[in-house]
Formats: C-alpha cells, structure tokens, sequence
C-alpha cells in the first residue's frame, strides 16, 4: 500500500515552532518512528512552504496512490486551488491538524479542503497522521 503525507507552509518548522501548540518533535524523527511502526507501507513523505508546489505534488501523486494524508496548514483556510486539486484527483485525502482548529481564532475553522476530504482528524496532536494512517488500512 502506498500512502503519502504531505505537510503545507511552516511545517518544517516542528519541533522549534510554538512547541506549545505543536509540540516539540520533529516532523523526521517523527516520520522515521512511523515508518519503523508500519514497515510495511510504502510511505513517502513531502513539506512545501509554497502553494503550487503542493498542488503538483497533489496530482503527481493523486492518481496512483492509495491514500493522502494531508496537513495543508495555513492553505487550509485560504486556498481554493489546494481544495480544487484534492477535490480532482482520484486518491483518497484524510485531513489532519495537529492543533484542535475550532478551538482556536474563528479563521481556523474554515476548511477549503474538508469538504472533498475522506476525513477530517483534527487536535490529536501528531498522533493524528498515525490515526490517519490506519483509517487507510
Ligand atoms: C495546523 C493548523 C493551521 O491553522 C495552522 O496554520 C498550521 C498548522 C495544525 O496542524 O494544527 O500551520 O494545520
């Protein structure tokens, strides 16, 4: 099985990033504990800081991956086009947020990509790429 996560804007930043709300792991050390708990699965793992980079990685990988976890961050609230590509591709997107985002400033709570999402784990901190990864399983 091969499932992709794919983290948005200042995600790079894990670990250093207001560690209270995002604790303070890194997306790597995390991503390498996952891949030694799923041996497995083919998981792949891509950040972009930029919009259009993270829709041609939608498609690149929208068409012949069996499952997208997707952490769009910031985009989430703002972009039509990343809402668009996930809405086109054939792949299922299960939408992630570390942070609980309806517990948070009202802009948080407006997703552009939930609504074409297979579903939503929000507020599980990084324990929700996990949960997201075995809704695939
Ligand atoms: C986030 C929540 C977003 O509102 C925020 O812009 C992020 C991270 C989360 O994982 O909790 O960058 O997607």
């Amino acid at each position: 099985m091969k499932l992709i996560i794919i983290n948005g804007p200042n995600l790079n930043l894990l670990g250093k990033r207001e560690p209270e709300i995002y604790g303070s792991q890194t997306f790597e050390d995390f991503f390498k504990e996952l891949q030694l708990k799923f041996k497995k699965l083919e998981l792949s793992y891509y950040q972009s800081n930029i919009e259009g980079e993270i829709i041609d990685k939608l498609h690149e990988v929208g068409f012949d991956y069996d499952g997208i976890i997707l952490n769009a961050a910031a985009y989430t609230h703002t972009s039509v086009g990343i809402g668009d590509a996930v809405k086109g591709i054939n792949t299922p997107v299960v939408e992630v947020h570390i942070s609980n985002i309806h517990a948070r400033e009202e802009f948080r709570s407006h997703s552009y990509i939930a609504p074409n999402a297979q579903g939503v784990l929000v507020g599980f901190g990084l324990k929700g790429y996990e949960l997201a990864l075995q809704s695939f399983l």
